[in-house]
């Protein structure tokens, strides 16, 4: 089977957020079992110089509006990529969607239709003898895809759109139509416009043979009236063909044993070095050096999603009840100063890092005791699941992703021993609190506190599962 990715960010190579790591880690799972997988990214100057052994398949003489070459080339980790190389839309420094001042960039519909619009070429054969029988495209960037393979007339790939999060819609004006090579056909309430816009998520759930999220409860929620973000009517008319595929993580990135950035490695039978962890993290963040005290943190895009407000007003509660607090994360302007001043007006209990920082992100994530998740929505999050991995619990709202891979240590999970952390809802400041509170009133408990590692560290956060459950979706489609 040769499935096509299509996706706008890899990791190593260029990540944002956990889109990246989905679409890093989970073709190279797929392909243990012996599927062909390949990605296709545009090239970014990271993505270049990332690239290990490019070699040019194709030349594209105009590619909306300039030159354009394919390359093949493969990661660092393995995995296979085609490379879309276009300078005229790649060649940009930085986030591929934002300008330096945070707006999103101005051509963003044609850098992504023309990511899209390859895909489609490659996977029907256009530019090279590969062809991909599945094209799995992920989020508005590649949205597009489906639509410009539903305009073949010949046999076409079967289609699979992942939504990682409906928040970001990649609407744009009508006006673009022609110059995108969307016929004005296509254009209609059951096509690609979405309330007098091009919209690129649309196109992508309109137009695949099949539309899956990254949990099953995000799945459950988008397709309501309340929580569609406007699709909500569209995503519930699709019934089965809409499914709920819970994320993993790569547990060669993810691993306390021989993580190469951790100042001691453990593991969950020899927990001892997560304390080396904890202390050269209070060292490293500023924090007052004491064992006791619980280490709560946060690793995150601060943006209204992840409902960091609520925790920033929780911080005053948090420092009066004895806990320290490290934040690493960048985005919203007033939430970056209001983190920053809550570090200032706490020392030595509150620490705050702006900016985005693979490797700390590791040692905070080992040596921390809990990692806060309070969204307001969470297709899946990945942050929990790494925060399992690495023995610390996670305290999550219950929503989407987060309510299906967190088991919340209420009475009965303490007594059955299967609890793996703390969740509250509806997400609120009373309920934060409160779940707070609990967390903290376990840490007292060492015995109970043991328990509760062992029981997240034992969960299981791979890939496995998930990667078998998007093959039988490719198996089913290709059957049909
Ligand atoms: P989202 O994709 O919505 O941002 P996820 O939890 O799915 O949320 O994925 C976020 C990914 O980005 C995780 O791998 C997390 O560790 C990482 N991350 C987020 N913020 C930072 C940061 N400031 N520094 C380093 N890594 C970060
Ligand atoms: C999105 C979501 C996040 C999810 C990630 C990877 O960025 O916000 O919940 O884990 O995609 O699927």
């Amino acid at each position: 089977r040769r499935v096509l990715f299509v996706a706008s960010e890899c990791f190593p190579l260029l990540k944002t957020g956990g889109l990246a790591d989905v679409a890093g880690a989970l073709p190279l799972e797929l392909a243990k079992s012996g599927l062909d997988v390949r990605m296709l990214l545009p090239a970014f100057p990271a993505v270049k110089a990332g690239a290990k052994r490019p070699k040019k398949l194709a030349e594209i003489k105009d590619l909306f509006g300039g030159p354009a070459a394919l390359y093949s080339a493969t990661a660092a980790t393995g995995l296979k990529l085609f490379m879309l190389d276009a300078p005229h839309l790649y060649d940009i420094e930085g986030n591929p969607y934002l300008d330096s001042k945070g707006k999103d960039r101005a051509d963003n519909h044609i850098r992504y239709a023309a990511l899209s619009f390859a895909a489609a070429e490659l996977a029907m054969g256009r530019h090279t003898d590969w062809e991909a029988d599945t094209v799995h495209a992920h989020d508005w960037q590649a949205g597009l895809t489906a639509a410009y393979i539903a305009l073949e007339d010949g046999p076409r790939p079967k289609t699979v759109f992942t939504i990682h999060n409906l928040a970001f819609q990649g609407l744009f004006d009508k006006k673009h139509l022609a110059s995108l090579k969307l016929p004005r056909s296509l254009f209609h309430q059951n096509g690609i416009e979405y309330w007098d816009q091009i919209g690129f998520l649309k196109a992508g759930i309109v137009y695949s043979d099949h539309v899956t999220t990254v949990s099953p409860s995000y799945a459950a929620e988008i397709a309501t009236e309340d929580k569609g973000m406007g699709l909500g009517g569209l995503l519930a008319s699709l019934g089965p063909k809409l499914s709920g595929i819970v994320n993993g993580i790569d547990t060669d990135v993810w691993n306390p044993e021989t993580d190469p950035t951790l100042p001691a490695s453990y593991s969950r039978q020899k927990a001892a070095g997560k304390a080396k962890c904890k202390q050269a993290l209070q060292a490293e963040m500023g924090l007052k050096q004491d064992a006791k005290t619980p280490l709560f943190c946060v690793i995150s895009r601060m943006t209204d999603q992840k409902g960091l407000d609520l925790l920033l007003e929780a911080v005053p509660h948090i420092v009066g009840n004895g806990a320290q607090l490290a934040v690493l994360g960048s985005g919203d302007k007033d939430l970056e100063a209001g983190f920053m001043k809550a570090a200032k007006d706490h020392p030595g209990m509150v620490s705050t890092t702006i900016g985005y920082d693979e490797a700390m992100s590791h040692r905070i994530q080992a040596g921390a005791d809990v990692i806060f998740v309070p969204s307001r929505f969470e297709p899946c999050g990945l942050t929990q699941l790494c925060a399992m991995r690495y023995g610390t619990l996670p305290l999550v709202a219950r929503v989407g992703g987060l309510a299906d891979t967190v088991i919340d240590a209420n009475l009965a999970a303490l007594q059955a021993g299967t609890g793996t952390g703390f969740m509250f809802s509806p997400v609120t400041q009373d309920a934060l609190r409160a779940a707070f509170d609990r967390a903290l009133k376990a840490y007292g408990n060492k015995a109970a506190w043991r328990k509760l590692v062992r029981g997240a560290m034992g969960y299981d956060v791979s890939w496995q599962a998930p990667a078998a459950a998007y093959a039988a979706v490719y198996d089913a489609l290709t059957k049909d």
